[in-house]
């Protein structure tokens, strides 16, 4: 494992906040190798590195990976001055964990949440942009053009979307559903998308990340990712 600062691996193996982390280093209470740590920034190999915190061996905290079905009204961040529901209290787990990217708090669907920082920063990476697909109500009907310009890429404050994939799944007067998949994750993407060919989003929810789906996993349910879904996530985010 590569080297990384102290006080992140301390919040991680569930010290403390790694703002309060950071005040335990400068007031000397951390050891590394049996000497004391108490400059910033200071860097750390988890499983080489014998740490303690006045005293006491910190274990570097295992990796878990889970899946969640979100339910609207609840937020992805680990922080929220306004007291919302957020997707970790939802999920059950001793580490300290957090949502892998974000789905808007009226959005539903599958998110992950992990604690390995390292796999988050590659699944977040545009570089890698693993496939996810939304299943959409929109206002309105359905027209060729409007489908095509989806597809082709859309004009947003950040540039041109990328090419997604778009399948009409039920069309109506007054509203239709499609499955829309993009490689980006842009804020309020799909539905800045859709805004902008003229089909206002009624409801969104994000069905598939990759390969994995929220088939089986009822709405504001989670399960731990399987080994080999860790380790497809891995390697489609090598290199
Ligand atoms: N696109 C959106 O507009 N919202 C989400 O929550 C996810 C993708």
């Amino acid at each position: 494992m590569s080297e990384q600062r102290l006080q992140k691996v301390l919040a991680a193996a569930g010290v403390d906040s790694r703002r309060k982390c950071e005040e335990l280093i400068l007031d000397g209470a951390v050891r590394v190798n049996r000497k004391v740590v108490d400059k910033l920034p200071a860097f750390v190999d988890p499983e080489k590195d014998l740490i303690t915190v006045n005293g006491r061996k910190i274990h570097a905290a295992q990796k878990v990976y889970f899946l969640l079905n979100k339910p609207t009204g609840v937020i992805c961040t680990n922080r929220d001055p306004h007291g919302r529901k957020k997707a970790i209290d939802l999920v059950s787990a001793r580490e300290r964990i957090f949502c892998v990217g974000r789905l808007d708090a009226d959005t539903t669907g599958i998110i992950i949440l992990t604690n390995d920082s390292e796999l988050a920063n590659r699944l977040a990476h545009p570089r890698y942009g693993l496939a996810k697909t939304y299943v959409v109500r929109v206002k309105g009907e359905i027209a060729g053009e409007r489908i095509e310009k989806l597809k082709r890429g859309i004009w947003l404050a950040e540039g041109k979307t990328g090419r997604a994939s778009v399948k009409i799944l039920k069309r109506g007067h007054k509203e239709s559903l499609i499955e829309v998949t993009i490689r980006q994750g842009l804020n309020r993407q799909v539905r800045r998308m859709l805004a902008k060919v003229g089909l206002p989003v009624r409801t969104l929810t994000r069905t598939r990340i990759g390969k994995l789906s929220s088939r089986g996993l009822g709405v504001g349910n989670f399960r731990a990712l399987t080994k080999a879904e860790v380790a497809y996530l891995k390697k489609a985010t090598a290199g």
